[in-house]
């Protein structure tokens, strides 16, 4: 894991900072259970490509199998708990002024664990909305009553699906108007667990170092982000984000 002296050097950086942006990926959820999306696909579903279930397209050609892949992830997530990494952003979030968590995930992770200031750039599983996209904010409760696969919008009887970003889709404007926003202002910017290869959330580290901000970045691999950051701190997030957390309350005193 990450020396002590790193930890130490980016708790002194944390500790006086007045605006910190978390931005986050897979990686974060890992010790959780979920697997990464470079992760090989285990199980039932490791015949599909997640490229091909993912789209506006491979919903229209099968809806009923791009669901239940939805469904099965969605129950995985709900089952999932929330590991030390997420536990230690909220950590952060009590110890400094203005914390804010970007997030690439879809699994509701960070909410679960509390954080209360949460930016979802990719949507979430636990999230539907009509095809049509004119009805949105359903939970599974909205439609528990409905046997049919996909369910039907409550509102309008178009399909539903989840509220994720699939590829090709553009992210919801105002959510990365106000990413953009933060990550152009903040003095710091903490990036966890991402390989920094999709963008446009990958372009946020390069776009708040432009505009000022320290970047730290945490993975147990030197990906795209190291490169760019100021400190890597190598590791795991379970382990390396209750270090820093503890850290900044030492520094903070
Ligand atoms: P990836 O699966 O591309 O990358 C996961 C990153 O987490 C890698 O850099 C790993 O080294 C790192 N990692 C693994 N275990 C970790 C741990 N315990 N702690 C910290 N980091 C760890 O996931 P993302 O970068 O999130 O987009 O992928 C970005 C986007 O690509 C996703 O949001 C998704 C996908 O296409 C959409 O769905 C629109």
């Amino acid at each position: 894991m990450a020396m002590q002296d790193d930890i130490a050097a980016a708790a002194r950086r944390l500790a006086p900072a007045t605006s910190v942006v978390v931005l986050t990926g897979a990686g974060v959820s890992r010790e959780s259970g979920i697997p990464t999306f470079r992760d090989v696909q285990t199980g039932l579903w490791a015949r599909y490509d997640p490229a091909q279930l993912a789209t506006r397209g491979g919903f229209l050609r099968d809806p009923q199998l791009v669901w239940a892949w939805y469904d099965y992830r969605r129950r995985m997530v709900e089952a999932a708990e929330p590991n030390a990494g997420h536990h230690a952003i909220v950590t952060l979030a009590r110890l400094l002024p203005a914390v804010t968590v970007v997030t690439q995930n879809v699994d509701g992770l960070h909410q679960a664990a509390g954080s209360l200031r949460v930016l979802e750039l990719h949507g979430s599983l636990r999230r539907f909305k009509c095809l049509g996209g004119g009805h949105d904010g359903f939970t599974a409760a909205d439609f528990a009553g409905q046997a049919e696969t996909p369910p039907h919008c409550p509102a309008c009887g178009d399909l539903l699906r989840p509220d994720v970003v699939w590829f090709g889709e553009m992210l919801p404007e105002e959510v990365l108007a106000e990413a953009t926003a933060l990550c152009g202002a903040c003095d710091l910017l903490l990036v966890v667990g991402t390989s920094g290869v999709v963008y446009p959330a990958a372009g946020l580290p390069g776009l708040a170092r432009r505009a000022g901000a320290y970047v730290i970045d945490v993975n147990p691999q030197r990906d795209e982000i190291a490169g760019d950051a100021d400190l890597f701190l190598q590791g795991p997030g379970g382990e390396v984000l209750p270090a820093l957390a503890e850290a900044v309350r030492r520094t903070l005193g």
